[in-house]
């Protein structure tokens, strides 16, 4: 078995990456009330950027907290305070040879929630049907929720304005990118889809101006940013619903954001009503989606979901996709790369898919693994410690 094209370095935007594996952005539900690091965030990402990924992307973390979500765990740029926690974690990640890259959101959106106003580009209600979730959320399956509130112009322009500041903080905390999140159906992806905006204004009622607040955000990021900070974005390619945005159409936005200076196109699959294609049952069903979006643009392409070390070699060696994402994998081991790379596979860990990480995460607990107790535990694990902080320009 050979593995060499996962270990091959790869410019991603103004940064090389030392191989072609990325922690994906996953939820824990560690960060304190008020959506700073714990000791358990800084020790869970030294966990996974010692294992060996060549980049680790932060979890979905919150640009505003404008419509809820305080108090739950996810982790928040909407304040300065948050700042001095932020910049131990960057220097956790990339002291371990990772880029350290930030999912920014602006939010869940329509996604029904405890404490949390759902809402959209439209008043359009999220339906669980049966048969959309995966393994572990079944449960959901059968509610309607209330329709989300419509967003009035006014507050899509504050949202822009507060996804750019936190933009700004993640940059000054010291990561070296950020990855728009713009799929699994949240507030931004709202925006994208023909099936949850319905709108009759500049953000809405046609595939440009469905396209408004994506571009604004991008082109007023890279202008803020600068060239020498990776921007990526991530995006469904198929949402598998009914009436919404199909792979085509996902292609053409992937050339228009690579014309605006995006450095990756990060998949998923799926939308809100259509969980169980982006939590999918088992490995390998995003694939045809990335190598669509990879056969159409020049940037780097990231896929998820592929978690046997041979295929994931296969899929970069075949110029399928560019890199390859670990979710759930590195939740069950987060030294899948190190191991892989010393060719010592059979003494991964591997997932079993059964979700029980989504399960804990979204019936409010904190994300816990059925295959790895360590994960939520890894403070009190002195291997995962982070390494010392580096203070100003102090003598060795
Ligand atoms: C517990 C859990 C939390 C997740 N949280 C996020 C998130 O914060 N942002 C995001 O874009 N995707 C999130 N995902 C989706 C993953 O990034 C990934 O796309 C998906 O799990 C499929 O890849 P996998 O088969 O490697 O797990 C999460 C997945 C899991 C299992």
């Amino acid at each position: 078995m050979s593995f060499t094209e996962l270990f091959s370095p790869l410019k991603v935007g103004p940064k090389e990456l030392k191989n072609r594996l990325a922690f994906a952005p996953t939820g824990m539900g560690n960060a304190d009330d008020h959506g700073g690091v714990t000791d358990q965030t800084l020790c869970h990402y030294t966990a996974r950027a010692k294992g060996g990924v060549g980049m680790v992307i932060v979890e979905h973390t919150m640009a505003n907290l404008k419509f809820g979500l305080e108090g739950i765990g996810c982790l928040g740029f909407h304040r300065d305070r948050n700042l001095a926690g932020m910049y131990d974690l960057a220097n956790a990640i990339k002291a371990f040879g990772a880029a350290a890259v930030v999912q920014l959101s602006l939010g869940l959106g329509r996604e029904p929630g405890p404490g949390l106003e759902s809402f959209g580009p439209s008043a359009v209600p999220v339906e669980f049907a049966p048969g959309c979730m995966p393994k572990g959320l079944k449960g959901f399956e059968g509610y309607t929720a209330p329709p989300p509130r419509e967003l009035a112009i006014p507050e899509i322009e504050e949202l822009e304005d507060l996804f750019i500041a936190s933009a700004l903080r993640i940059q000054s905390a010291g990561f070296d990118g950020i990855e728009i999140h713009g799929g699994h159906g949240y507030a931004l992806a709202s925006f994208l889809s023909p099936h949850a905006n319905q709108r009759k204004d500049r953000y809405g009622g046609s595939f440009e101006k469905r396209m408004t607040l994506a571009l604004n955000l991008v082109r007023r990021c890279r202008e803020g940013l600068g060239k020498d900070f990776i921007i990526g974005f991530r995006i469904s390619g198929d949402e598998h619903i009914q009436g919404g945005r199909r792979i085509s159409e996902t292609i053409d936005i992937a050339r228009i954001l690579e014309k605006e200076g995006i450095d990756y196109i990060h998949l998923t699959s799926g939308t809100l009503e259509a969980k169980k294609f982006t939590f999918p049952d088992k490995e390998g069903v995003i694939l045809p989606e990335a190598e669509a979006i990879k056969a159409a643009v020049r940037v780097p392409v990231i896929c998820p979901n592929i978690h046997d070390p041979q295929k994931a070699a296969d899929a970069v060696k075949k110029g399928r996709v560019d890199i390859v994402s670990l979710s759930r994998s590195l939740l069950a081991d987060p030294q899948w790369p190190v191991k892989v790379r010393e060719g010592r596979t059979n003494e991964i860990r591997r997932c079993i898919l059964c979700n029980t990480c989504l399960n804990t995460l979204f019936t409010g607990f904190k994300t816990r693994c059925a295959v790895n107790p360590d994960v939520g535990r890894e403070r009190f694990m002195p291997e995962y410690f982070p390494p010392p902080r580096k203070i100003g320009k102090g003598k060795k």
